[in-house]
């Protein structure tokens, strides 16, 4: 069987199964191809809201699984593949969180979207890359408790200065790992090339950008902007997937260690398997930790428009 057969008969399943396929774009090129919708996290969640189909497949880590579910409960939904997690999701305990909001009540606790459904429930509001600088002008609070991710948070905080912030110290283990030497090595092999950073990223690498933001973000800027050439500082697949969109421009990754091994697990045979109900895990959510996790996540659409 050859990729293409294997394509041709998950869309043949799909469309006999009533199912969605829904991708990050972190995805491999082979499975972003046969996924109905394909985006950043934010992206992610608004079309989980609205996809007529009964069934959900979600090509992507848990916590994107979890929050389709919350937003979508009377759909089954699946994760392509059960060791998907995201690590940073897990750096903190809920009780650890409760812990850090009775030290500063006065905070609204402002949770990254990359947090488990336990950790939602003790969340004033999520955020997504793509919407936290938003979210975080528009809450009506001034003090800000901002979880789990310090670089996102550092880059938020510069860009809401009226605001106070308190930071965790958690991050993505992948995007945390490249250093400043890593850019000046990127930039001086391609001088020409424009760096295009996302803010997980440390701060230190981030001030070198000609843009910041998320990997919807980072795409649509690269297609739009008329350079012809960019370093790419997240996950290398969106270096692949700008490639194939724009043939007539040149696509370098930041570093070849920008890999996120929990994103690249999911195959295709993956996918195919949990459509035939033999692989992949349901996601199954009890109701009371439902309604007190998806509080949060209503509130991230309600502000972010
Ligand atoms: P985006 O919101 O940019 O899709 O980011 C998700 C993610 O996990 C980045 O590491
Ligand atoms: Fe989590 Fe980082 Fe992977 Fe994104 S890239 S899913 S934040 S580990």
């Amino acid at each position: 069987m050859t990729v293409r057969d294997l394509q041709d008969e998950i869309l043949k399943i799909k469309r006999d199964t009533d199912t969605c396929i829904l991708a990050h774009s972190y995805m491999t090129e082979e499975i972003c191809e046969i996924a109905d919708f394909v985006g950043d996290s934010y992206a992610l969640s608004v079309k989980a809201k609205s996809t007529p189909e009964k069934n959900v497949i979600m090509c992507g880590v848990r916590f994107m699984a979890e929050t389709v579910k919350m937003l979508s409960p009377q759909k089954r939904v699946y994760l392509a593949n059960a060791s998907a997690g995201c690590p940073m999701a897990e750096q903190f305990s809920k009780e650890e969180i409760e812990a850090v909001k009775k030290m500063y009540p006065a905070y609204a606790v402002v949770a990254y979207i990359n947090t488990t459904a336990e950790l939602k429930t003790v969340a004033d509001v999520c955020v997504t890359s793509s919407s936290a600088v938003k979210i975080c002008k528009a809450i009506p609070q001034k003090n800000i408790l901002f979880i789990p991710d310090i670089n996102l948070g550092s880059y938020v905080k510069a860009q809401v200065p009226e605001k106070n912030f308190k930071l965790l110290s958690g991050g993505c283990p992948t995007h945390a790992k490249i250093e400043e030497e890593d850019v000046k090595a990127a930039k001086s092999a391609h001088p020409n090339a424009l760096f295009l950073v996302h803010p997980e990223c440390r701060p230190e690498v981030v001030k070198y950008a000609d843009y910041v933001g998320s990997t919807s973000g980072i795409t649509d800027y690269a297609k739009l902007s008329a350079a012809k050439e960019f370093i790419i500082g997240t996950e290398n697949s969106i270096v692949q997937h700008l490639q194939f969109t724009c043939p007539d421009k040149k696509f370098y990754p930041l570093s070849k260690d920008l890999v996120c091994h929990n994103m690249k697990i999911i195959t295709l045979n993956d996918v195919y398997a949990c459509l035939k109900g033999e692989g992949g895990e349901e996601i199954v959510m009890n109701e009371e930790l439902r309604l007190a996790a998806v509080k949060s996540i209503d509130k991230m659409i309600e502000y972010g428009g």
